[in-house]
């Protein structure tokens, strides 16, 4: 059976075209308002694009599976088989297992003094130049300085490591001019991984020790340790850096809501999440379906790939009153920017770390933003970022 056969609303959108990736959310409510499961014929795939649908392929990994990979291409989902992203349990526990004592909150903890001061420092002289981009200057700087000294990779060839992390979105998207320019970066990383992440060079005490060591007892195989070091590798940089230069941009565009976050700072946490919400880093994973899967009065076989729009779910307006609207006291804890279930984005405290420290320090020392030019938006097939955002502070 074809999917064309499933009887489902289909269109032929493409929320992966260039005019698509510049404002994506007419697409989506376009999508969302097609029904709950629509067939996008130029991908032939399925899209999940209301936020029930998309908390019910996140949550059900025996109905959605991540082993046949998450991308939207067959290059990427073999490069990237057997690793984190790209497996199902009981594999996935045990990978996940690796690390997850060291991203749990206790652990987390422990770096929190240091994350704040050294985000405080960058950030108090950053300010006093009054102006700056806020995307090379503010974005990027901030998960380079904390995360790769985390990650404990050695000095030689980290400063690929962004660039890599950059093409990740290209890469899992469908085979596109963008897919295929990107794809020299998997070889590249897993050849760095591979030859230059020995266990005699990692920086003691960082996770990529942490793999080496789980590998050493025996937890993992040894030929789980590259797959499993580009699982933290790739997620950790991007997502972050998309969701302070979002968070930027959003204030400069909602002076009120500064307001705001500055008059009380006990906001951020949820100011953060209403940023993510409504600019989701991940805007689409996949998965393919193990059993059918029936939904209000539609349904879909096995062996079915599904799109997952999370950025699409988090503007439903059937979950959120007045969607688009950016409100740093919305009730959003909901929203799916970090996934949900199993794979459920593990890295998620440390990069809610980042970015609290990031508007505390921001809250205390910016009393109002303007724009110093148009921001420049990067197209990538399944992230959303910025590439360049002027702004001047006023202190
Ligand atoms: C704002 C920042 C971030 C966002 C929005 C984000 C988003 C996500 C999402 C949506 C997923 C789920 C993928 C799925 O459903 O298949 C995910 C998984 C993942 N993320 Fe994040 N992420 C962020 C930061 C990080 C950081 C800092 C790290 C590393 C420490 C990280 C590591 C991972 C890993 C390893 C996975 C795969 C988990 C699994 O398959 O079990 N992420 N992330």
């Amino acid at each position: 059976m074809t999917i064309t056969d499933l009887a489902l609303p289909s269109t032929d959108i493409d929320p992966f075209s260039d005019e698509a990736l510049a404002d994506p959310y007419p697409v989506y409510k376009q999508l969302r308002d097609l029904g709950p499961l629509v067939e996008l014929t130029q991908h032939g795939v399925v899209a999940l694009s209301r936020h029930a649908q998309v908390v019910d392929a996140l949550t059900d990994s025996q109905t959605f599976s991540s082993a046949d990979g998450v991308g939207l291409n067959d290059l990427s989902n073999s490069a990237f088989q057997n690793t984190l992203i790209g497996s199902d349990p009981p594999e996935h526990t045990r990978w996940r297992a690796v690390l997850a004592e060291r991203l749990a909150p206790r652990s987390l903890r422990e770096l929190k003094t240091d994350v704040v001061t050294r985000v405080d420092e960058y950030v108090a002289d950053l300010v006093s130049r009054g102006s700056f981009d806020a995307i090379a200057d503010l974005a990027r700087a901030v998960p380079v300085a904390v995360v790769l000294d985390l990650l404990g990779f050695p000095q030689e060839g980290r400063d690929q490591l962004l660039g890599w992390a950059e093409r990740f979105g290209d890469i899992n998207g469908p085979a596109n001019e963008r897919m295929r320019a990107a794809l020299p970066a998997v070889d590249e990383l897993f050849g760095w991984l591979a030859t230059t992440c020995t266990r005699d060079r990692m920086i003691p005490g960082g996770f990529a020790t942490t793999i080496h060591e789980a590998a050493e007892r025996g937890d993992i195989p040894e030929d789980a340790v590259v797959p499993l070091m580009s699982s933290y590798a790739l997620p950790a940089m991007d997502t972050t850096i998309s969701a302070i230069g979002s968070a930027v941009q959003l204030f400069v565009e909602n002076p009120d809501q500064w307001e705001a976050l500055r008059e009380n700072p006990a906001l951020i946490p949820g100011a953060f999440n209403e940023v993510i919400r409504l600019e989701s880093p991940i805007q689409a994973f996949s998965r393919v379906t193990r059993r059918t899967y029936a939904t209000e009065g539609f349904s879909i076989p096995e062996n079915v790939r599904v799109v997952v729009l999370y950025g699409a779910a988090n503007r439903d307006e059937r979950k959120y009153p007045d969607p688009d609207r950016f409100d740093v006291r919305r009730e959003n804890v909901d929203h799916v920017a970090f996934g949900l279930g199993t794979h459920a984005c593990p890295g998620q405290g440390l990069a809610r770390m980042e970015a609290h420290a990031v508007l505390e320090s921001l809250t205390r020392r910016v009393r109002t933003w303007e724009s110093a030019g148009e921001p420049r938006r990067r197209f990538t097939n399944i992230t959303r970022s910025l590439d360049r955002l002027p702004v001047v502070v006023h202190q």
